[in-house]
């Protein structure tokens, strides 16, 4: 009789000490405004509450920081719903933090978000030597010189993409562009990394729906959100899709187990992965499993990152008339002034890609103020330490460093007019200029050993979209509630209502 009530009282009392051991840790650390019992939770309320609810968390830290005039970083106590932080907004520290120190991966909080759609060995959230194998294995097909040669098929894509866009473009109708996009993007990166065409732009394809399926099981709620997925059938629906998703990709894999690559005098990523493995040791289970989940990754990743920036791109020209000029007048000085003729040149000639420097500011400014994924979560250790200019030490140990590109990108003693889309910004080489960007403050691919894989087949990529649609179409983005685009958590940062836009024919 007496068991429950015994019980229920230990459990208060150690929930008490647990709460004071907590938020005692605070007391001599820099952060916002701490309340003895509810640590910062007051703090992120009122944040959280001058934004839309669906917002991105990953721009808090940035309205902390202006709110309380924070620094270069704090910590935030957040325990229980998440564990303790160390937020980092500043390029130095930063680079301790993801070069110097190379801090694992926080694999158990990211896979509450990706688990179930990139595998528990996913590249992304990966350590140690899981994580070095698989990286070892892609990197080779992501040299740059290799990613060149996927630019015909590259452009083949954007070519079915453009008669999409034709086809808005008749019916004026108001459509969701990320969506377009997605579908496009995820053609170009089954292309790119395995070789096979899909069919994702006019039709359901049975792979991307698996991918969708899954992502639609992210936690949404508040609960499953910061505590447990609370929800059986939902845990039930991830098993069983996450099954069905990676025999498809095994499926695709064993295939070239055996049959090698598909095209004669072209390896795509997964050919190189597969003969990079063989060259080691016989393919086991543990290998073939390694290729499953990269390959989930670098195809998830990749297409719904890209296609956010895709479409951030769009939203910030069809704003600024005079910056889509500019870019129009560089494809023409590039390509010829006939739009019609660029497809063609671009195949014969994908060097040029790398002549698009205009182009690529306006990318990379558009990055800088809403990247995908403007946060690299690591894990703290007793032996790393944050050092400051003063000398001063700072423990990393036992929180979750959170490394806020998101935050870094928006300062405006890093970026002058810091809230202004202006992509000149990247093109100036003149340190004293005041627009010059200090090393290592724009990172929305992050940087060091851990930094994007996929960074220069997205750039890439981008260019060539751009390239081949900004003179054919005029872009109008056209929110009917009278918003404009923010950032939303869903997965990654993606564009409120999925970017409603308009096209039409030039
Ligand atoms: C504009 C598009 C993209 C952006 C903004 C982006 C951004 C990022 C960022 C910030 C990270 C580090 C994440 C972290 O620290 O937790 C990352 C990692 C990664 N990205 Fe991308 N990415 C993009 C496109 C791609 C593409 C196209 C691919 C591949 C096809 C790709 C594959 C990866 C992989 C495999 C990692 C994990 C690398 C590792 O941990 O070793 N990404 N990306």
């Amino acid at each position: 009789m007496l068991i429950l009530p015994l019980a229920l009282l230990a459990l208060t009392v150690y929930a008490l000490c647990r709460l004071v051991q907590q938020r005692r840790m605070f007391r001599n650390l820099p952060g916002p405004p701490h309340h003895a019992i509810w640590g910062h939770f007051l703090v992120m309320r009122d944040i959280a509450s001058s934004l839309p609810p669906d917002a991105t968390p990953q721009l808090f830290a940035h309205l902390m920081r202006e709110r309380y005039g924070l620094g270069d970083f704090f910590y935030l106590d957040l325990w229980p719903l998440a564990p303790p932080q160390l937020v980092i907004v500043q390029p130095e520290l930063a680079m301790q933090v993801v070069q110097k120190m190379n801090l694992p991966k926080e694999s158990a909080v990211m896979r509450k978000w990706t688990g179930h759609i990139l595998g528990e060995k996913s590249m992304v959230t990966a350590n140690g030597h899981d994580w070095l194998v698989s990286r070892k294995s892609f990197t080779p097909g992501f040299q740059p010189r290799k990613v060149l040669q996927h630019v015909p098929g590259i452009v083949d894509d954007v070519l079915d993409f453009c008669d999409v866009l034709r086809d808005h473009a008749v019916k004026q109708d108001i459509f969701g562009m990320e969506d377009v996009c997605a579908r496009m993007i995820f053609n170009i990166s089954a292309r790119a990394i395995l070789g096979i065409k899909c069919n994702a732009q006019r039709n359901d394809d049975e792979f991307l729906e698996l991918f969708r399926a899954q992502a639609s099981l992210a936690p949404q709620d508040f609960w499953s959100r910061y505590l447990y997925d609370i929800s059986l059938r939902r845990q039930y629906q991830k098993w069983k899709n996450g099954r069905a998703l990676d025999r498809y990709v095994g499926r695709l894999v064993d295939d070239r187990i055996i049959n090698g690559p598909i095209e004669k005098n072209m390896n795509h990523a997964i050919d190189d992965a597969i003969s990079f493995n063989n060259r080691n040791k016989n393919m086991d289970t543990g290998t073939r499993d390694m290729l499953i989940a990269s390959v989930k990754t670098l195809i998830f990743a990749g297409h719904d990152t890209s296609a956010s920036t895709l479409c951030y791109t769009y939203a910030a020209l069809s704003k600024h008339p005079h910056i889509l000029q500019r870019v129009r007048e560089e494809h023409d000085t590039l390509f010829g002034s006939d739009p019609a003729t660029a497809a063609s040149t671009l195949r014969e000639h994908p060097h040029l890609t790398n002549n698009l420097h205009y182009t690529l500011a306006v990318i990379k400014e558009a990055l800088r103020l809403w990247p995908p994924t403007g946060v690299s979560l690591r894990a703290g250790q007793p032996t790393q330490t944050l050092k400051t200019a003063d000398g001063t030490q700072w423990p990393t140990y036992p929180f979750a460093v959170l490394v806020n590109n998101c935050a870094t990108m928006r300062r405006e003693d890093l970026f002058k007019d810091a809230e202004r889309f202006y992509p000149e910004r990247h093109l100036v080489t003149d340190p004293q200029d005041p627009y010059f960007v200090p090393k290592d403050a724009w990172r929305p691919f992050e940087k060091g050993p851990r930094a994007c894989l996929g960074q220069s087949l997205a750039l890439l990529q981008l260019k060539i979209i751009l390239v081949l649609t900004l003179r054919g179409f005029d872009f109008e983005t056209v929110y009917e509630d009278g918003s404009f685009m923010y950032q939303v958590l869903d997965v990654t940062a993606k564009p409120s209502q999925g970017l409603p836009t308009r096209v039409s024919l030039r």
